[in-house]
């Protein structure tokens, strides 16, 4: 066998390696038997020398079992999952998750915490009072045939090889590679077992793939991967320059995402809205439950507008421990202590309100963290009363700010300050979805 420097350098000048080889690097990372540093190198090699498409496919099925591989098998129907690159005010998964449900669609979903400006789905989850997100595979089963869907933390079982190289890129610079955040991404995904795969890529200001031609390479990667192995895949880039909705923090979110359920959305939710509608029928075409994509979208729009997807999301909040009835009193759910607004300093139109910095206000008021170990405030974030697009007058009220105590106060004014960009003169409408890809 050859000498794991030999791969190293290899790679390093430009090489492939082959998939024996990179199972091998894969597992000695996970394992331990390959120290840090030759992993480290070998990682900065694939950041200056790209992966080709068979590399990163050795890769994604290498890390894919060094777990668990879930068995859905013994389910009555297909199953598909959403995933997002993430982003500010993204909470897609609470309304999708039950909308594919409602509609024959088996949905396991397993995410992740926030970190930095960009929320996670188990963080908004950890919001409602009892609700439990640390389910075992079994666990996971059970819950998914009584509710249709059901909500995971990311065990230590799947994928623990991408969990040891993750750690390893993130403190060596090297996560920005497209094939490495490919096979991370679909390397858990598929460790799902399920049949299809909807994969929702941010771009702009608040997502981590500013650049939008960045995340077209991304989602064509991660749509290709699927189609390797056996998974219907679609990959949607969606705009990421503002936040999506009106609710950026935990509690305020998952109240948005009721009012949603509940068929009372706001304005500010419109774009939300419907992107969790585009979302969910790509998951039913992605199942083979539907072949077209407008069928697929009044299927949905049906199931919201008649109380089914509310039921599902009823059902699978009360299966998992948590507290029901705050589908019925948003006001159970934490509050927090002082509530301010803030005024536009100009007439006009909002041309821009940048997610970056609404993620860094809710940040500094305690909702995201800075490190994976740091708690957060579920009741703090911001709430916009006025979106892109929308008219101004001077000294109108266009944000809440949700806060307990002074903590980062005066810096959540100033960064939403800062967001805020008023212009005369109507800007222009953002598409919301910007790219597709299917395998
Ligand atoms: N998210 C992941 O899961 N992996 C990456 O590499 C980047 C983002």
């Amino acid at each position: 066998m050859e000498p794991i420097l030999d791969l190293i350098r290899k790679k390093r000048d430009g090489q492939a390696l082959s998939r024996e080889e990179i199972q091998r690097l894969a597992n000695g990372a996970a394992d331990g038997s390959i120290p840090d540093y030759q992993i480290s190198a070998w990682l900065m090699a694939c950041y200056f020398q790209g992966m080709d498409s068979n590399e990163t496919d050795a890769l994604t099925e290498a890390m894919l079992h060094s777990g668990r591989v879930l068995d859905l098998s013994s389910l009555p129907g297909p199953a598909v999952d959403k995933h997002s690159t993430g982003g500010v005010g993204d909470k897609t998964s609470l309304v999708v998750a039950p909308l594919a449900a409602a509609n024959g669609v088996y949905v396991p979903m397993v995410s992740g915490r926030g970190l930095g400006h960009t929320g996670g789905t188990l963080d908004k989850l950890a919001a409602i009072p009892g609700f439990r997100t640390d389910l075992t595979p079994e666990r996971m089963l059970k819950l998914l045939k009584a509710a249709g869907a059901c909500m995971a933390g990311q065990s230590a079982e799947i994928a623990p090889a991408d969990r040891k190289l993750y750690a390893l890129r993130d403190a060596t610079a090297t996560v920005e590679s497209k094939s490495l955040i490919a096979a991370s991404i679909m390397s858990k995904k598929l460790a799902e077992g399920v049949q299809g795969l909807v994969l929702d890529v941010k771009t702009g200001a608040g997502a981590f793939m500013r650049d939008r031609g960045d995340a077209v390479d991304l989602a064509r990667i991660m749509a290709r991967i699927g189609a390797s192995f056996g998974v219907r895949t679609a990959a949607l880039v969606t705009d990421m320059d503002e936040c999506l909705g009106w609710a950026a923090g935990n509690a305020l979110e998952v109240v948005e995402c009721i009012e949603i359920l509940r068929g009372a959305a706001r304005p500010q939710s419109i774009r939300l809205e419907r992107l969790c509608l585009e979302l969910a029928a790509r998951m039913l075409m992605a199942a083979g439950v539907e072949e077209r994509l407008g069928e697929a979208l009044a299927r949905c729009e049906e199931s919201l507008e008649s109380g089914a997807v509310l039921e599902v999301f009823r059902r699978m909040v009360r299966l998992q421990g948590g507290d029901e009835a705050v589908l019925d009193h948003a006001d159970r759910l934490p509050q927090a202590a002082m509530v301010e607004t803030q005024e536009a300093q100009a007439d006009g139109w909002i041309a821009a309100c940048d997610a970056l910095l609404v993620g860094r206000a809710c940040c500094a008021l305690g909702a995201g963290r800075e490190r994976m170990d740091s708690p957060v405030d579920p009741a703090v974030g911001v709430s916009l009363l006025k979106k892109r697009g929308d008219a101004v007058r001077f000294g109108e009220p266009w944000v809440r700010i949700h806060a307990n105590g002074e903590t980062g106060l005066a810096q959540a004014r100033e960064l939403l300050q800062q967001a805020l960009v008023v212009q005369q003169g109507k800007p222009e409408d953002h598409p919301l979805i910007l790219a597709e890809e299917w395998s």
